[in-house]
């Protein structure tokens, strides 16, 4: 018997917890097993099986070395679905379940409702709308390809037929349509900023992150285009950073957006701005 069998998955698990956080060796020894938190805790002392302590010790490996646990594993969970995600894809923040919550709240559960998500990486706001809102008709946009794909086997992982998935730049592939809700977490990171550079950020793709000198060149875009995108009295919302949310509602205000407001998350700072396109 090798020296990896004979060793308990507690005891390889505490060998872990030397080298990356004891939560991340967790959540790697249940990926890796294929168990719960209840199935560790009852099934410690037994001895570790050979193939997983395998694929256990490269995924400590690989986290030590910066990849993000979500990468490893392939998959984040957002909203109520496990969503596949891959380097080319941002991985889904529990933030922008606010932005989900935002629309919802616009978006009527009944008659027929177009809604457009603007960069949508792994699918995450579109996916999370359009099951919540199974009368809506999604289009998200996403100039990545490889996201696409990502977004698409979401789709079909979650039965998911009321989305449609385009590329191309923010509005192009919907140029002349309209809609009754736009969302979009958009990249928003000044390009400068050192936080690009630390942790899971330096693993995600940088065209999801960073958005010029001052991280607002997309959002500005995004702002001009969607008066033209939307229905009168169309709602429209987009995250942000922290600190943005005034310069966020001076470009909404500018460009004649009505009931503009910020909303905050979980940690009471700024990170969704909404309003409405006017009536008349
Ligand atoms: C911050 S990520 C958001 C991903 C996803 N919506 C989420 O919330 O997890 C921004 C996304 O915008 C996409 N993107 C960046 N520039 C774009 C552009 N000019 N046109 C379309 N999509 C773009 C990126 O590829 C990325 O998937």
């Amino acid at each position: 018997m090798s020296h990896s069998q004979a060793r308990s998955i507690n005891e390889t698990l505490r060998e872990a917890a030397g080298r990356i956080q004891k939560e991340d060796a967790t959540a790697l020894m249940r990926w890796v097993l294929d168990v719960r938190d209840t199935w560790l805790f009852l099934h410690g002392n037994e001895p570790m099986p050979l193939d997983a302590a395998e694929r256990f010790a490269a995924a400590v490996q690989t986290r030590a070395a910066g990849t993000p646990l979500a990468y490893i594993e392939g998959s984040r969970g957002f909203w109520s679905m496990e969503l596949e995600v891959s380097p080319a894809t941002l991985i889904p923040r529990v933030e922008t379940e606010l932005l989900v919550e935002a629309a919802l709240a616009a978006v009527p559960s009944e008659g027929q409702v177009d809604v457009l998500d603007l960069g949508t990486g792994s699918g995450a706001i579109a996916l999370a709308i359009a099951k919540e809102r199974r009368n809506a008709q999604v289009v998200a946009i996403d100039q990545c390809a490889g996201a696409l794909e990502v977004a698409a086997r979401n789709a079909s992982r979650h039965a998911l037929t009321n989305v449609r998935f385009l590329k191309g730049d923010w509005y192009a592939p919907v140029a002349g349509q309209q809609f009754h809700c736009i969302v979009s977490n958009p990249p928003y990171i000044r390009e400068d900023d050192a936080h690009l550079k630390q942790g899971d950020l330096r693993f995600e793709p940088m065209g999801a992150l960073a958005s010029g000198e001052d991280g607002l060149t997309d959002i500005r875009t995004l702002v001009q285009g969607a008066m033209r995108h939307l229905m009168r009295g169309g709602f429209f919302a987009i995250e942000h950073g922290y600190d943005q949310g005034e310069a966020v509602r001076h470009c909404f205000e500018n460009a004649g957006f009505v009931e503009v407001r910020t909303l905050k998350d979980l940690e009471s700072r700024d990170r969704v701005t909404q309003g409405f396109k006017p009536t008349h």
